[in-house]
C-alpha cells in the first residue's frame, strides 16, 4: 500500500460523464503531490494540460524554507497565483498575479493577510481546494492561459478578495537569486473587473525586468472595490480612485455581499487587452469549475497517460507511471503566440529549468509522447536562437540563463536530428544554432557566482577549449564544462554528417574527443588509476583527489559531482573510456566502486548514464539490470517519492525509463537494454504505431533477469537495440525472465561512435 503524508490527499470530484466505459480514466492514478515534499519541488496546483502556460496553486510562506512551486506542505499560504515552475532547485520563480482572501473589511491590505489551513490541501489533476484557517474554502481550476478561483466564505464574514501586484515568490537562501518586484499598475472599471501589469526582474536565472498582464472578473458585483498603494506595510493610497501605477506595491481590494464568489483571471504576456481576451475565450462567465476540471482530465487522459498501457502491474506501480508522466510535462510552458520579445510565426516555449537535467533522459522520452509539442519545443529553440542569438541552456521569464556546464541543446537537437524528427524544423537553421554555440564565445555576464565568463548561454569556456582543446583552471568548472562540451560537439557531428556537411561533420567528431585531454592516466583514488582532471595551459595536470570535488559548485573544477562520475560521461566514447580505464574487468569494477563506495547519487542527473555502463562488456547487462532495480526502489507516487529534486521532469523520466527497460544514449539512436517491470506494456507512437514490450516468466520484484529477448520476433543477443529496431515504425520486443542472472548479450556492443580511431 501507499502511504499517504497527511499533507496530501487523493480526491476524486466530478462525476467523469466525460468518459465512456471504454476510456480508462487514468487520471485516478496520479498523486498530483508526488515529489512535493523531500526536495522534490514540484508543483501540485492545476496545469490544465501538458505544457500549459496558467500553472494555479497556492504560494506558501514557512519561515526561512524556499517554496520553488509556491507550494509547501506546512507554513502559510499568502495568496494563489497563476505562474508557477515545477520542480526546480536554484530559488522560486514567478508566483506572480495572485489573489487572497479574507474575511474582513481589510484595514491595510499591505499586511501579512497569510492563513494557515484547517485540513491538508487536496487535489487531482485539474483541480485544487485548500481550506484555510479563517474558514475560507478555495477550490482552482484552469485552461491554458486563464484561472478560476471558486471562494467559499464563511457566512457572517465581510468577504474581500486583495490583488497584490507586488505578490512573488520570495527566495531566502541569500545567494542573489531572489525575484524582485519592480512595477505595477492596477485599474478596477465600473464594471467590475480589474485589469493591469506587474514587471518582476531577477530570480535563478538573473533576469532582467519582465511584465505580464492579468484581467480578472467577478460574478458577482463588489460591494466596494478600492485600489492602494504603499511601501512595505506602509499605506500611501487606500481609496476608490480607479487607478495606480509605479514602482510602489499597488493592487486592489474588492468586497462582497455574497459567500460565495467565482473569480476568473486571464494573463497575457502582451498586453492587458489580451489577457481579457484570453479570459473571455478560454473561461466564461458561466464556465464552472468542474467543467473545466473535467476538460483537464479528458485532456491529460488523451495527450500524456493514455500514451502508455500497461497490464499485470500493482496499484502502487501503476500510480508511480501516472503519476511520474504527469511530473514530466508540466514545464516548459508554451507560450505560442504569447511571446512579448518578437513576432514570429514559430512556436514559443519558455520555462527550460534546465536541459543541463532533462537532457540525458527526459527529453528522449518527451519526444516519444508528446511528438508533437516537441517539435515545437526544437522549432523555439532555433527561434530563440534567430531573436536572441544563442539558444538556451535555461530559460524563464524570456530570458536565457544560466549554463551550468555545456550548450545542452546541442545534445537535444542531436537526438532529435537522428531519431527523425523533420515536420517544421529549418535544420539548417538548427545547425548553425550548434556552431554558434560550438564556435562564438558569448559575452560575459559577470554573474558573481562565476566571474570569469558567461553563464547566460552558449559556452563560457569557449576560448580555451579551442586554443587547448581543454579547458584551463581559468575558467571555473573547468573539467564537467569540458565534458559536457565533448558531448555538445558530438551533437554538431551528428547534425553535420546527418545534413552532408562532411568536413564539419568531422571536425566536430575531432573535437568531441577533447574530453580525452583531461584525462590524467596516473591519477588514482581507491584502487584505480586514470580520471579526468583540470589541466593547466603548459599541459600540466593539476593534482585533485578524484573523490573530491570541493564545493562542487559553480567555483570549482567539477559542478555537482566528482571527478569519479564525469570520467564516465563520454558516453559517445565509451571505448575509449574502457580502454583509459585498463580493459572490461577494470571499467566493471569501476562502475561497481561508484555504488559501493556511494559516490553515484541517485538524485542527481551526471551519474544517471552511468549505472547502465555495464551493457558495454559481454555477459554484464546483468549487472545494468540490478542497478535498475536498486535506483527504483527511490522512487514511489508519495508527496516524498522522489529521490531529490524533480528537475523538471528529469526524475520522473528516469524512473518511467526503468519500468520500459530501456536506457537513451542521448545524442545517439542507442538505446541501452534493461529489465521491463510489467507483463505488458505498450506505447503509443502516434499514426497507429505501437512499440510493445512484454515479460513472461518473470517477476518484477523477484525474478527480473533477462534470459532472453526477441526483438520483432526474431531472436536477439545484443544489449542494445536501435530508434530504427522499435520505435521508428514501432515493434515488440519479447522477454523472457528468470530470477537467475545469464549471459545472454553475447552479441555486438553498443556503438562508441567516437571511438573509431582507437
Ligand atoms: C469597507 O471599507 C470601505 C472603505 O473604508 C467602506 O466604503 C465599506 O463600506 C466597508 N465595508 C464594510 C462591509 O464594512
Ligand atoms: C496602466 O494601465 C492602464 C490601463 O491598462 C493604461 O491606460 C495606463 O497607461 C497604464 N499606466 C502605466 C503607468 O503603465
Ligand atoms: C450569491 O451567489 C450565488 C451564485 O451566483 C447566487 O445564487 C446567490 O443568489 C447569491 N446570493 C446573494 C445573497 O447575492
Ligand atoms: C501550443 O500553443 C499553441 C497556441 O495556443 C497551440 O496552437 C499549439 O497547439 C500548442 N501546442 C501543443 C503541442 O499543444
Ligand atoms: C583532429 O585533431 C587532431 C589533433 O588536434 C588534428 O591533428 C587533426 O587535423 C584534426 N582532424 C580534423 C579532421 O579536424
Ligand atoms: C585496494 O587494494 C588493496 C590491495 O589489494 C585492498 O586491500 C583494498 O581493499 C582495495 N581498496 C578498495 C577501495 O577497493
Ligand atoms: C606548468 O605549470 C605549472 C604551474 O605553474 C608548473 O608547476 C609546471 O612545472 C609547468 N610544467 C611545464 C611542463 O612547464
Amino acid at each position: 500500500m501507499l502511504s499517504r503524508p497527511a499533507s496530501s490527499a487523493w480526491i476524486s470530484i466530478a462525476a467523469f460523464s466525460a468518459f465512456t466505459a471504454a476510456q480508462i480514466d487514468y487520471t485516478q492514478y496520479v498523486n498530483v503531490f508526488q515529489g512535493t515534499t523531500n526536495g522534490g519541488n514540484r508543483f501540485p496546483g492545476v496545469v490544465s494540460r501538458p505544457f500549459a502556460m496558467v500553472k494555479l496553486g497556492p504560494d506558501v510562506v514557512s519561515g526561512t524554507t524556499d517554496a520553488y512551486s509556491g507550494y509547501l506542505p506546512g507554513g502559510n499560504i499568502f495568496g494563489f497565483s497563476l505562474m508557477h515552475e515545477s520542480g526546480t532547485g536554484g530559488a522560486p520563480k514567478y508566483g506572480v498575479v495572485s489573489q487572497m482572501p479574507a474575511t474582513n473589511n481589510v484595514s491595510n491590505p499591505l499586511t501579512d493577510l497569510s492563513q494557515g489551513r484547517s485540513a491538508a490541501d487536496q487535489g487531482a489533476v485539474g483541480y485544487y481546494r485548500s481550506q484555510l484557517s479563517n474558514g475560507v474554502v478555495v477550490e482552482l481550476a484552469a485552461s491554458e492561459h486563464a484561472g478560476l478561483y471558486q471562494y467559499t466564505f464563511p457566512s457572517g464574514t465581510s468577504p474581500s478578495i486583495v490583488v497584490d501586484v507586488s505578490h512573488v515568490l520570495n527566495s531566502w537562501r541569500g545567494l542573489g537569486w531572489e525575484q524582485h518586484y519592480s512595477k505595477g499598475n492596477f485599474t478596477f472599471l465600473s464594471d467590475g473587473h480589474y485589469e493591469g501589469s506587474g514587471t518582476y526582474n531577477n530570480g535563478w536565472n538573473l533576469s532582467p525586468d519582465w511584465t505580464i498582464y492579468f484581467c480578472g472578473k467577478f460574478s458577482e458585483n463588489p460591494t466596494s472595490s478600492r485600489s492602494f498603494k504603499g511601501t512595505g506595510t506602509t499605506l500611501v493610497a487606500y481609496n476608490t480612485i480607479p487607478s495606480v501605477s509605479g514602482n510602489e506595491r499597488v493592487g486592489g481590494v474588492f468586497t462582497f455581499g455574497n459567500t460565495s464568489i467565482k473569480s476568473r483571471v486571464g494573463i497575457s504576456f502582451l498586453s492587458s487587452s489580451q489577457a481579457c481576451q484570453n479570459l473571455d475565450k478560454e473561461i466564461k462567465q458561466d464556465t464552472t469549475l468542474n467543467s473545466l476540471t473535467d476538460k483537464a482530465k479528458e485532456t491529460w487522459n488523451a495527450e500524456a497517460f493514455s500514451k502508455i498501457q500497461i497490464t499485470g502491474a500493482s496499484d502502487d506501480d501503476t500510480k508511480l507511471l501516472y503519476s511520474s508522466l504527469l511530473g514530466m510535462f508540466l514545464i516548459p510552458s508554451n507560450r505560442s503566440g504569447e511571446n512579448p520579445g518578437w513576432r514570429s510565426s514559430e512556436p514559443y516555449y519558455d520555462d527550460i529549468f534546465t536541459f543541463w537535467d532533462t537532457h540525458r533522459c527526459h527529453t528522449s522520452l518527451f519526444q516519444i509522447v508528446q511528438p508533437t509539442a516537441y517539435e515545437e519545443l526544437i522549432r523555439s529553440l532555433i527561434d530563440v536562437w534567430r531573436h536572441d542569438g544563442y539558444m538556451p541552456d535555461a530559460r524563464s521569464s524570456n530570458f536565457n540563463g544560466r549554463v551550468q556546464g555545456g550548450s545542452n541543446a546541442d545534445n537535444v537537437l542531436a537526438d532529435a536530428y537522428v531519431k527523425g524528427v523533420r515536420g517544421a524544423v529549418n535544420w539548417e537553421d538548427g545547425f548553425a544554432a550548434m556552431q554558434t554555440d560550438a564556435e562564438k564565445a558569448p559575452a560575459n555576464n559577470n554573474d558573481p557566482k562565476a566571474p570569469d565568463s558567461s553563464t547566460k548561454e552558449g559556452r563560457g569556456a569557449l576560448p580555451d577549449w579551442l586554443k587547448y582543446g581543454w579547458v584551463t583552471p581559468t575558467y571555473t568548472r573547468a573539467v564537467s564544462r569540458a565534458i559536457e562540451y565533448s558531448t555538445n560537439d558530438f551533437g554538431v557531428h551528428q547534425v553535420a554528417a546527418g545534413l552532408g556537411k562532411t568536413v564539419d561533420a568531422d571536425k566536430y567528431l575531432n573535437r568531441s574527443r577533447n574530453w580525452r585531454n583531461h584525462w590524467n592516466p596516473d591519477a588514482s583514488s581507491n584502487n584505480h588509476t586514470g580520471f579526468v582532471v583540470p589541466r593547466r595551459a603548459n599541459g600540466s595536470f593539476v593534482e585533485q583527489d578524484p573523490g573530491s570535488c570541493g564545493g562542487c559548485y559553480w567555483g570549482d573544477a567539477y559542478y555537482e559531482d566528482n571527478s569519479w562520475i564525469y570520467s564516465m560521461n563520454a558516453i559517445h566514447d565509451v571505448y575509449t573510456l574502457k580502454e583509459f580505464i585498463g580493459g572490461d574487468a577494470k571499467f566493471v569494477d569501476r562502475v561497481n566502486k561508484i555504488f559501493d563506495l556511494k559516490i553515484f547519487n541517485v538524485g542527481n542527473e551526471p551519474a544517471f548514464t552511468t549505472a547502465y555502463l555495464y551493457n558495454f562488456v559481454r555477459g554484464e547487462q546483468w549487472r545494468s539490470v540490478d542497478r535498475s532495480r536498486q535506483i527504483a526502489k527511490s522512487y514511489t507516487a508519495a508527496a516524498n517519492g522522489l529521490p531529490g529534486n524533480s528537475d523538471a521532469g528529469a526524475m520522473e523520466s528516469n524512473i518511467l525509463w526503468q519500468m520500459i527497460g530501456l536506457w537513451p544514449m542521448t545524442g545517439q539512436t542507442t538505446f541501452l537494454i534493461l529489465s521491463p517491470w510489467f507483463p505488458s506494456l505498450s506505447i503509443s507512437l502516434g499514426t497507429g504505431k505501437t512499440l510493445k514490450i512484454t515479460t513472461t516468466g518473470g517477476n518484477k520484484d523477484t525474478a527480473y533477469y533477462v534470459q532472453s529477448l526477441k526483438v520483432n520476433g526474431q531472436g536477439w543477443d545484443k544489449a542494445w537495440v536501435s530508434w530504427n529496431d522499435i520505435f521508428a515504425n514501432g515493434g515488440t520486443m519479447e522477454f523472457v525472465m528468470g530470477d537467475q542472472a545469464t549471459n545472454w548479450a553475447t552479441g555486438v556492443l553498443p556503438p562508441s561512435p567516437a571511438s573509431g580511431d582507437v
